[in-house]
């Protein structure tokens, strides 16, 4: 067991998917995996294993923001050996042609947060998703009509932010969405040598204030989930 999440060795699979939201890996396991049995809820952030396609496969939540995924993401690469991490969350909207309902690849990461700036002593480090993973699920959502943005998003340390068009600078650079998470996951799955990507739907827009209801977010969510169930169980 490691101090956050309380799994035996072997209970979780390689391949992980990752919402923020420990109920939505509850809907997850429950609506998409074959025999899912919990293997932890340690602060109430639930972990699920059992199959997709015959293949082991779990769902493991991580919180918010960069601190709450860095805990999670270190302990399933260090202690249980996971070997393919794919988030599943929302974003934010900083390009006019992004649009919401829309779903995102995060090719790369950039990021406020000063966390890399600490661990590579001031250095710039350029966090990049797994090329393989990347490549695989552009594949699969080309393949059923879909068609992803892929590039930088901005992993941000804050929500509420003090200058309230602190993105536009991003934007202008060609980000495409604003998120909290994809960065830290990144840079700890590079420090293990294991593979990582996050798979975004676009929830709300930074430049119009426009969301998504309910209804439609359960619709790009089951897309999405399509596309990172695929990913995460190809060879
Ligand atoms: N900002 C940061 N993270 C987010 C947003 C946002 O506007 N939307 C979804 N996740």
């Amino acid at each position: 067991m490691s101090i956050h999440i309380a799994a035996k060795p072997g209970e979780i699979a390689e391949a992980v998917l990752l919402p923020g939201d420990p109920l939505r890996a509850q809907f997850i396991a429950e609506h998409f995996l074959e025999n899912a049995v919990q293997y932890t809820a340690v602060r109430n952030i639930l972990g699920y294993t059992g199959t997709y396609r015959g293949k082991p496969l779990s769902v493991q939540g991580t919180g918010m923001g960069i601190p709450s995924i860095s805990i999670y993401a270190h302990e399933l690469f260090r202690d249980y050996g996971v070997k393919r991490a794919i988030r599943v969350g929302t974003a934010g909207s900083i390009q006019e042609g992004v649009k919401i309902r829309d779903m995102v690849l995060a090719m790369s990461a950039s990021t406020n947060s000063g966390v890399n700036l600490q661990r590579f002593g001031g250095k710039s480090y350029a966090p990049t998703a797994s090329w393989n993973l990347l490549k695989t699920a552009y594949d699969a959502a080309r393949s059923r009509g879909w068609e992803p943005a892929v590039g930088n998003v901005v992993c941000s340390d804050l929500f509420y932010t003090e200058d309230p068009g602190e993105w536009k600078i991003w934007a202008r650079f060609g980000s495409l969405a604003l998120e909290m998470e994809s960065a830290e996951l990144y840079t700890t799955a590079a420090k293990f040598g294991r593979e990582a990507l996050a798979i975004l739907t676009i929830s709300d827009s930074l430049i119009t204030g426009e969301q998504t209801s309910p209804e439609e977010r359960q619709t790009t969510f089951t897309r999405m989930m399509e596309v990172a169930l695929e990913t995460a169980v190809s060879p």
